[in-house]
């Protein structure tokens, strides 16, 4: 008996240090501890001892218990320890890390030139106007002076929708819808998106234009000039070269072409302005007195000019694009450049 205990009490004392972890340092209690165990069976053999004998195994018993007890309160409070700084290990957050920045967006470029053509142009006297994408025939077309079947109108290819209803091609109908709802003095420009079923490396079906319209008393050309020299210095800088040529539309007479100098070679003629020199950028003139007519002004008692570029193109001479499809397809490698 002395001997199965102190056989089973080694063994007990080698598993419990060799043991790993707290579930099988309780599987160990419950095989040797427990209602079942093997201790518990030694001790029920010990009726079977002699009187005199069975204090003295009774004691060896309990001490072999209490050896084993001890022996695996201390290695379960070492799993457990050991099982607190395995987690303190893994869950430490390390403060030193640098955050993560969330992706911020950037502004695309035809709304940076949009904005910047437009804070130009506030400083200068013009509030924004707007205007509907789905126009009237007649605002888009006739009180701009393309009567019915005007061969001017080929100059646009219109998308129709239906009864006289169509996307506009231009912005110009926004100084109609401004001059029939203001008398003047009037000074806008009309930011906005227009369509034309035209498709190609320069030509988009949407695309985006900034109308300009200033009405008074003794408007003059040269101050359309003069507003349109401040303007391009402005965008592309001090001293870009301006010059005007003679061209036709139908809303205002006389009509003019505006170049710049070219941005790219400063005038001494390249790829880019197919060596002129040059580059168009936006189309002016004085209002037709046939466009007061329409929206009930004095044309006797006031004059103005008016003006149209379109955005695309300027975001193009200006961040040095070469493909306008650029500006449409929202390739963010291509977009966080701005
Ligand atoms: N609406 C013209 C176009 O889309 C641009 C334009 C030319 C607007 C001359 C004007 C202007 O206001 O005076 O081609």
């Amino acid at each position: 008996m002395r001997e199965k205990l102190e056989q089973l009490r080694d063994g007990a004392l080698q598993a419990i240090a060799a043991s790993s972890g707290v579930e099988q340092l309780q599987e160990i209690r419950v095989r040797l501890l427990g209602r079942k165990g093997e201790l518990t069976a030694l001790m029920k053999g010990l009726g079977a001892l002699a009187a005199e004998e069975r204090p003295i195994v009774g004691q060896l018993v309990n001490t072999v218990r209490d050896d084993i007890e001890t022996a695996l309160t201390a290695a379960l409070m070492a799993a457990e320890e050991m099982v607190i700084s395995d987690r303190l290990r893994s869950e430490r957050v390390d403060i030193s890390l640098p955050g993560r920045h969330p992706l911020k967006g950037t502004k695309h470029p035809v709304s940076l030139v949009i904005e910047e053509i437009c804070s130009i142009f506030a400083g200068l006297g013009f509030a924004v106007a707007e205007g509907p994408e789905i126009e009237h025939d007649w605002y888009n077309f006739e009180a701009l002076n393309f009567p019915p079947e005007h061969p001017a109108r080929d100059m646009q290819d219109t998308f129709f929708v239906e009864n006289n209803l169509l996307l506009r091609t231009h912005t110009s109908p926004v100084q109609i819808r401004t001059m029939l709802k203001q008398k003047p003095p009037v000074r806008i420009i009309a930011p906005g998106t227009v369509y034309r079923c035209d498709s190609d490396a320069t030509h988009s079906p949407m695309f985006h234009q900034i109308e300009g319209l200033m009405v008074d008393k003794c408007v003059t050309f040269g101050d359309l000039k003069g507003i349109l020299t401040v303007f391009t210095n402005q965008l592309f800088g001090q001293k870009t070269g301006v010059r005007l040529r003679p061209s036709y539309f139908p809303f205002t007479e006389p009509s003019a072409e505006v170049d710049i100098a070219c941005v790219i070679c400063g005038g001494k003629g390249c790829r880019v302005c197919k060596n002129s020199g040059w580059l168009e950028i936006l189309g002016a003139g004085m209002v037709d007195p046939e466009v007061y007519r329409h929206v009930q002004y004095d044309a006797e008692n006031i004059s103005g000019f008016a003006f149209g570029m379109g955005i695309e193109r300027i975001a193009m001479l200006k961040y040095g694009i070469s493909d306008m499809r650029l500006l449409f397809e929202n390739d963010v490698r291509f977009l966080r450049q701005f």
